[in-house]
C-alpha cells in the first residue's frame, strides 16, 4: 500500500482524463490534491467528486504556458499549504483549435503544442523547485506519451514535444539529484479520453483499411487490436497507480526514467 498521507500534490490539466484520474488515485493514497486546469469549472467538478468519496482535495485554475501566472498560483498554494510535495505535470494538447481536422500541423498547432506540451511542464516545474529544494525533498511526474518513443507522420508536432518533455525530465532530474528531489515521465498508451477522440477523428490518423467505416470508438478498439501485444486500452487510473508509485517514499532512487505504460506497444 502506498503512503501519500501528508502529501500535498499538484496535478495540471486535471479536469479532464489522465490528469483527473491521476487525481482520483492520489488522494485515494491519501494526498492532499490541487486539482489545476485552464477549464477551471471542469477542475472544480473533479474536485468535488474525490470530495464526495472522502479524498481531500481543492481545484484552482492554472494556465500551464503562463509562466507569471504559474508561478503566483504555486506561491499562493505554498502560503496556504506550506509546501508542494508531489507535482504532476499532465496538462496537454493535439495542437490549436481544430487541429484534428488538418493534415499538416499548421504554425500555431506547433506553437500550442510546444507551448502547453513542453514549456508548460518547464514552467510548473521551474515555479516548485526552489521550495522543493530547500527541503531537499520532492517527486515531480512529467506524462510525456509513447509518442516520445518513435516519431510518426500524422502528427509530428506531438511526438516532438513528447520527445522534448522525455528530455527534459533527464535534465531535470540531474539538475535536482544533488537535492534529493526525483524527476521521472510516465508514458501513457493508448486512452479513450477527449484527447484520443480528436485523435483518431484525423483524417490520416492510422491510414489502414482495416478502420475504414468504423466510429470512433470502433476505430479505437481496432486500433488496440492490432497494436498492442496485451490487446488491452490502457486507462487513467493506470496512469495514476505508476504516479502514486513514482510520487511515494517508494521510489526515492528512481530518477531521470520514462516509464510505457502500454500493453507492450513500445519496449524502449
Ligand atoms: N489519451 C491518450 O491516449 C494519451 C496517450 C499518451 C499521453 N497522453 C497525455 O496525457 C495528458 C492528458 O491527456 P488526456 O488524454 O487526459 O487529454 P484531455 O484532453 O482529456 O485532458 C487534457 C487536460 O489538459 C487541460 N489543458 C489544456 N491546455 C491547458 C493549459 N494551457 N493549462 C492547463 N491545463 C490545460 C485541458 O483543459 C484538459 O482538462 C496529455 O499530456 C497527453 O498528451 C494521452
Amino acid at each position: 500500500m502506498i503512503d501519500l498521507s501528508n502529501k500535498n500534490a499538484l496535478v495540471t490539466g486535471a479536469a479532464s482524463g489522465i490528469g483527473k484520474g491521476i487525481s482520483k488515485v492520489l488522494a485515494e493514497q491519501g494526498a492532499n490534491v490541487v486539482l489545476s486546469d485552464i477549464d477551471p469549472n471542469g477542475a472544480r467538478l473533479a474536485s468535488e467528486e474525490i470530495s464526495g468519496s472522502g479524498g481531500k482535495s481543492q481545484s484552482v485554475h492554472l494556465d500551464v504556458t503562463n509562466r507569471a501566472s504559474a508561478q503566483s498560483v504555486v506561491l499562493d498554494l505554498l502560503d496556504q499549504l506550506g509546501q508542494i510535495d508531489i507535482v504532476v505535470n499532465n496538462a496537454g494538447v493535439g495542437g490549436a483549435g481544430g487541429w484534428w481536422e488538418r493534415k499538416v500541423p499548421s504554425e500555431d498547432d506547433w506553437d500550442a503544442v510546444l507551448a502547453i506540451n513542453l514549456r508548460g511542464v518547464v514552467n510548473i516545474s521551474q515555479a516548485v523547485e526552489d521550495g522543493m529544494k530547500e527541503r531537499r525533498q520532492g517527486k515531480i511526474v512529467n506524462i510525456a506519451s509513447i509518442a516520445s518513443r518513435q516519431g510518426g507522420p500524422s502528427i509530428p508536432h506531438y511526438n516532438a514535444s513528447k520527445a522534448g518533455v522525455v528530455s527534459w525530465t533527464q535534465s531535470h532530474a540531474l539538475q535536482l539529484a544533488p537535492y534529493q528531489i526525483n524527476v521521472n515521465a510516465i508514458c501513457p498508451g493508448l486512452l479513450w479520453t477527449p484527447l484520443f477522440e480528436q485523435l483518431i477523428g484525423r483524417p490520416d490518423f492510422y491510414d489502414n483499411q482495416a478502420l475504414e467505416g468504423l466510429t470512433g470508438r470502433e476505430r479505437f478498439e481496432k486500433v488496440i487490436e492490432l497494436g498492442i501485444p496485451m490487446q488491452k486500452e490502457q486507462t487513467p487510473e493506470d496512469i495514476g497507480k505508476l504516479t502514486a508509485f513514482l510520487a511515494s517514499d517508494d521510489a526515492h532512487n528512481i530518477t531521470g526514467q520514462a516509464i510505457n505504460v502500454d500493453g507492450g506497444r513500445r519496449m524502449n
